[in-house]
């Protein structure tokens, strides 16, 4: 394991148990600063426990678990992570329907950790130099005024991601994005996350292999609640273990 002051997440010797059963067991995995990961693995391996230790939202039996370093996430709740700066995008998108894309960015960057002071009110140049940014990066600057309805559920997914880059978050942890998306839209998916990845931390859970390889970052496979295989894509799923528990189904 790296020095743990040097890393931006820090998993060691994680467990969680449900009911006798052990969701995550002896978990321990290191994300530095600034890398995109990937999170492969079969049903039930642990994947979204894993994110919902990292929130908060589930509290660990056993084990370290630091953000930036220093700060032990065990002793926070839900609403203090996402102030830290761990934003979260769950698999189906929750946009605001009703609302234009435009709108749904403006709602979310006055959202709990605005870099906009209350004195600076909506429709302030900042303000617009930051969506305008945030619309190139999620490739709906020509849907800026449409409905958030009328996009493909691919483009909400983005949409939502867009919401989720103007809290300002430090990693980002993203949870099956293409699960439902054509296949032009995974391809758009991994070029999007690999530009974000250029100034955020990135943990990505997929199932989808092309996908996966797409985004040409080192990869974690978890099974029963630990790491069975890590490394690049071409070393984890040459590995006996990984084919027979996961990829060989
Ligand atoms: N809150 C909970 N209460 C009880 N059991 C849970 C809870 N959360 C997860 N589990 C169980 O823990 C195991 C791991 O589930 P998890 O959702 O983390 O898997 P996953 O790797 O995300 O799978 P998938 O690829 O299907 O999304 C499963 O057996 C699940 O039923
Ligand atoms: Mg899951």
């Amino acid at each position: 394991m790296p020095e743990r002051r040097d890393t931006l997440l820090y998993l060691d010797g994680v467990s969680v148990a449900f009911d006798g059963f052990r969701a995550i067991n002896n978990l321990s995995l290191v994300l530095k600063k600034g890398e995109m990961r990937a999170i492969i693995g079969p049903n039930g391996a642990g994947k979204t426990t894993m994110m919902d230790i990292i929130t908060g939202k589930t509290r660990p039996d056993e084990g370290e678990v630091f953000f930036n370093g220093d700060i032990d996430l065990t002793r926070h709740d839900e609403a203090d992570i996402a102030m830290m700066g761990i934003g979260r995008k769950f698999q189906k998108p929750t946009v605001f329907e009703s609302h234009t894309v435009e709108d749904n960015l403006v709602l979310a960057l006055a959202g709990p950790r605005s870099i906009f002071p209350a004195l600076v009110h909506a429709g302030s140049r900042a303000e617009a130099a930051r969506i305008d940014d945030i619309l190139e990066t999620i490739r709906l600057a020509e849907r800026r005024h449409d409905l958030a309805a009328n996009l493909s559920h691919g483009q909400k997914q983005w949409l939502e991601i867009g919401m989720l880059l103007a809290q300002d978050p430090k990693l980002l942890l993203v949870d099956e994005p293409v699960a439902g998306m054509t296949d032009a839209e995974t391809e758009e998916t991994a070029r999007l996350l690999r530009d974000i990845a250029t100034t955020h931390s990135v943990i990505v859970v997929e199932h989808d292999m092309h996908f996966v390889r797409e985004l040409g970052v080192k990869v974690t496979c978890l099974h029963e609640g630990s790491v069975l295989s890590e490394g690049t894509l071409d070393h984890v799923s040459a590995d006996d273990r990984v084919i027979e528990v996961y990829l060989g189904r």
